[in-house]
């Protein structure tokens, strides 16, 4: 019998690729640091019995037409699964895995990253001192938004909102959430309040979004929601890009509707909304939620564990199918 092939569509961190080929697969890697192009992954998809994928491969009916009837598995290398057809996945036999837990922490400390950068206004400060233009201390320059006693609005309170909040005790703030279920740690901990969108949006200084995509999500902050927010409240997004209307984003940050945003996910990854990298109240990070070393190589340790699983014929650790 021919080895199992396994396609890995980007460059990784080791513990995968050695774990596959410890396993017997024979191992693909798309050896490069940026996604391949469509054609290039469907090609190199044909016949494979095993996909590692990141989270920008859009593995869909086309995809898995062109894997052909012997592809068994797609582990996604990240807690999201927002770009697999689920349903078609599972119409097909295929079983889908991804790596929940693990980049909880990791997650959570760069949402707080997004809220010092955005409030304190980091990233303006830097680029004033290396530009030059920094003639020396002023009383009123760059003036922020005070962490202690402002309220942080979570949409969302899963592993990685949760770890959010929980964060927040060191900076003394007022903790509201937004979710179906009510969160005992969250209550106990930092005497958190479930309350409903509007009032989160309403009463937020920093609004952060930790709730997955699905096509009901799509543009859950948009326009109206700009409009109901504080003048001085900021966004912070490190879920996934189409939660928020980018557009209406830019709208409102042009006309001072808010104050700024803290971005690590677009709409249309890796492209942004027009005028967006314009605006110096925005800060823009490139999807680095995860990105720590710790946290990517057991991310890539896990991934290979869900596809030598199911490759074996057993239930993968973390299955979404
Ligand atoms: C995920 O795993 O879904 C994160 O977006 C990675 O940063």
């Amino acid at each position: 019998m021919s080895e199992q092939q396994v396609l890995v569509t980007r460059r990784m961190p080791p513990p995968a690729e050695r774990l596959l080929r410890g396993a017997g697969f024979a191992v693909e890697v798309i050896d490069s640091e940026e996604p391949p192009s469509r054609a290039q992954f469907l090609s190199r998809l044909r016949g494979k019995a095993g996909l590692l994928a990141m989270l920008s491969d859009c593995v869909d009916a086309e995809a898995l037409e062109a894997a052909g009837p012997g592809l068994r598995v797609v582990a996604d290398y990240a807690v999201g699964f927002d770009n697999i057809d689920l349903a078609e996945c599972t119409r097909r036999g295929v079983r889908v895995t991804n790596t929940p837990g693990v980049l909880t922490d990791a997650t959570a400390d760069l949402a707080w990253a997004l809220i010092l950068a955005t409030t304190r206004r980091v990233c303006e400060g830097d680029q004033l001192v290396r530009a030059g233009g920094w003639r020396g201390w002023s009383g009123t320059q760059l003036l922020g938004l005070q962490l202690s006693g402002a309220t942080l609005g979570l949409l969302g309170v899963g592993r990685i909102g949760t770890a959010v909040g929980l964060r927040s005790l060191g900076f003394g703030m007022r903790v509201l959430y937004t979710d179906a279920r009510v969160n005992d740690e969250l209550e106990q901990q930092v005497a958190a309040r479930r309350v409903g969108l509007e009032e989160l949006v309403t009463q937020s200084d920093v609004l952060s979004l930790h709730i997955p995509f699905a096509p009901e999500s799509r543009h859950l902050i948009g326009a109206r929601e700009f409009d109901l927010m504080k003048r001085s409240a900021v966004l912070i997004n490190t879920a996934r890009g189409p939660l928020v209307d980018e557009p209406a984003l830019v709208a409102a940050l042009r006309a001072g509707n808010i104050a700024g945003a803290g971005l690590d996910v677009y709409e249309d990854e890796p492209r942004l909304a027009v005028g967006l990298a314009e605006l110096p109240n925005v800060v823009l990070l490139p999807h680095l939620g995860s990105a720590t070393t710790a946290t990517r190589e057991r991310m890539s340790a896990m991934a290979a564990e869900n596809v030598i699983a199911v490759l074996r014929g057993s239930d993968p650790p973390n299955p979404v199918n």
